[in-house]
């Protein structure tokens, strides 16, 4: 397929003119070292690479970057990095997700504003792949997704260990007394054995996957573990494929259908996946001009089981063995008959065509259809007068007898506050509490911290208490378990009603009836929200301050408003005088 012409190129726009700009742009790819036969003619292809010598996950891009430009050179393209917000989970505070958009934007107008003509983009740690993506979309130029891949298993004394998962677990063990120093330093020194993203079914692996559902991803790729060789040629193959999808002129928007978003909430429920994946996937498909809504995911919930026996929703494996047993596109097959298959996707195909041949090599770690690791899907979203926009939950991580529950709250108003108290062996608490804190939203947090695994009392955890339920309007990480209700929308901060919960209340959870109430009357909570006070504000000036004035809720995305699809008229080509 050859759609486009020389003359078409965007980048012409910069270097084909015979004036002064031309000139000026010429000469300054010349002070490189370049001669006109490095890029004249040629699509020019940007790499966002959001590499940095602080995010762990990434740590591969520095060299990876190399096998995309061999991939693009051979393919007759001219290669660009562009340095991008790298965004490590680990070190960013208050947490990365007060920076999504950030990088969306970052995303969008680097690609707007430089002479590119297509795109690829170098991500995986957790809001990197909605933050690229969703800047990707709004930039429209043909962009194809280039996933970090997961690192290896980690180890330690033979176990296998799990990014995240088990660092809370063997956390919860040492505070119960149960783990030594040195045992704690040697989990320290194994958790995390290579370059990659978490290997659990955390947000990164999620969000990949989610990336290859939408068909934004060459097929297999979101699997790949980062230290394989399988992953650099992935790499190479994804810069020949950005310079053909130039010539065929297939962007995001020829992607990224209704169809493909819906493909998408199937094999995120089927993975088991990550809580944040259903902020992240309604904020992308927004932008994408999709009005997907929490009431789209929990539908699907319904139908389609979780088959990936991957932890924390499965109980052995990690994403090094699913990616043994055949991958991604293994999954896909199996799942078809809830899928689009007629979706296209990046590499020119459709979804059913890269699904055809894929085969399962060992199907306890995914498994067939009629013997699930859970009937239903991984998370459902319930509704009630403690969050009339809706909440989440991942049943298919928690211990079962909490899905229908009735106790009393104790209500946190931040998380110093809880850390107080927490581990303290005067703590009123028992295992029938509801544990409840606010004020850790969007606009609370601020920035919506993963403090949503609110951690079980130490008294508790010393008799042997390892889930109760617990409700917030944060998240939690993808890597975390329990009864943990989070985004509760609209969040305590603006007025939501947990922002009226008091010590002893009663609240009723039914997740078999999606339904989440606090047994206070009416009129009661009408008295109680006119004593209310108004919250401090959380900036004053800066990016904060902006962020402040634009964020969506949760159940809306957490995107900026004005960055959302339908907000306005797209900026048009930058003029160039
Ligand atoms: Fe980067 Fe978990 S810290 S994916």
């Amino acid at each position: 397929m050859n759609n486009k012409k020389l003359e078409d190129l965007r980048s012409a726009r910069w270097f084909a003119p015979d004036n002064l700009r031309g000139f000026g742009h010429r000469s300054r790819i010349m002070q490189m070292g370049y001669a006109p036969a490095d890029w004249a003619g040629k699509p020019v292809i940007a790499i966002l690479n959001t590499w940095s010598d602080i995010n762990p996950c990434h740590a591969h891009f520095k060299t990876r970057v190399d096998d995309v430009k061999r991939g693009i050179l051979q393919a007759g393209g001219f290669p660009v990095e562009l340095p991008t917000l790298s965004l490590s989970e680990n070190f960013v505070k208050p947490t990365t997700m007060l920076y999504r958009n950030m990088l969306a934007m970052e995303a969008e107008e680097l690609i707007r504003s430089h002479p590119v003509d297509g795109v690829v983009l170098m991500g995986g740690c957790d809001k990197t792949t909605p933050g690229l993506l969703m800047g990707a979309t709004s930039a429209g130029l043909p962009s194809i997704y280039v996933p970090a891949g997961p690192m290896l298993r980690g180890n330690w004394k033979g176990k296998i260990l799990g990014s995240g998962s088990d660092a809370w677990k063997y956390w919860d063990e040492r505070r119960a007394g149960n783990i030594s120093d040195k045992d704690w330093q040697d989990i320290e020194g194994g958790i995390a054995r290579s370059h990659g993203h978490c290997m659990t079914m955390g947000t990164a692996s999620t969000m990949t996957a989610i990336a290859e559902a939408i068909g934004m991803t060459l097929p297999g790729a979101s699997s790949i573990p980062a230290a394989d060789v399988n992953h650099i040629r992935m790499c190479a193959e994804a810069g020949r494929r950005a310079v053909e999808m130039v010539w065929e002129d297939l962007t995001p928007a020829k992607v990224q259908s209704r169809g493909a978003f819906d493909n998408a909430i199937a094999v995120a429920m089927a993975m088991g996946c990550s809580t944040n994946a259903v902020i992240h996937l309604i904020a992308m498909a927004r932008r994408a001009g999709h009005a997907l809504t929490l009431d789209d995911l929990d539908a699907v919930s319904r139908y389609v089981p979780v088959i990936a026996n991957v932890r924390p929703s499965g109980s052995q494996y990690l994403m090094e063995d699913f990616f043994y047993a055949g991958g991604l596109p293994a999954l896909m097959r199996i799942i078809s008959k809830f899928l689009s298959l007629e979706e296209i996707t990046v590499n020119g195909c459709t979804i059913g065509q890269n699904i055809a041949e894929a085969e399962v090599y060992n199907d306890d770690v995914i498994r067939p259809l009629n013997n699930p690791i859970y009937a239903e899907g991984a998370l459902a979203v319930l509704k009630g007068n403690l969050a009339t926009d809706g909440c989440v939950i991942k049943p298919c991580a928690m211990e079962a007898r909490l899905l229908k529950h009735t106790g009393p709250a104790i209500v946190f108003d931040d998380y110093p506050a809880l850390k107080e108290v927490i581990d303290s062996d005067d703590f009123d608490v028992t295992a029938d509490h509801v544990l409840i804190l606010r004020n850790a939203g969007p606009q609370g947090g601020p920035g919506m911290p993963e403090w949503g695994m609110l951690p079980i009392p130490a008294k508790l955890v010393k008799q042997g208490v390892r889930d109760m339920v617990r409700i917030s309007d944060s998240r939690m990480s993808g890597t975390s378990y329990g009864a943990c209700i989070l985004h509760a929308a609209p969040e305590s901060y603006v007025g939501g009603t947990l922002a009226l919960v008091r010590n002893g209340d009663l609240i009723r959870v039914d997740v078999d009836k999606r339904s989440i109430e606090l047994l206070v009357s009416a009129a009661e909570l009408a008295t109680r929200r006119e004593a209310m006070p108004q919250p401090e504000p959380r900036f004053g000036r800066g990016y904060g301050w902006m962020f402040a004035q634009h964020i969506l809720q949760a159940d809306k995305g957490c995107d900026f408003d004005f960055l959302e699809s339908g907000f306005g008229e797209t900026a048009g080509e930058p003029a160039i005088f």
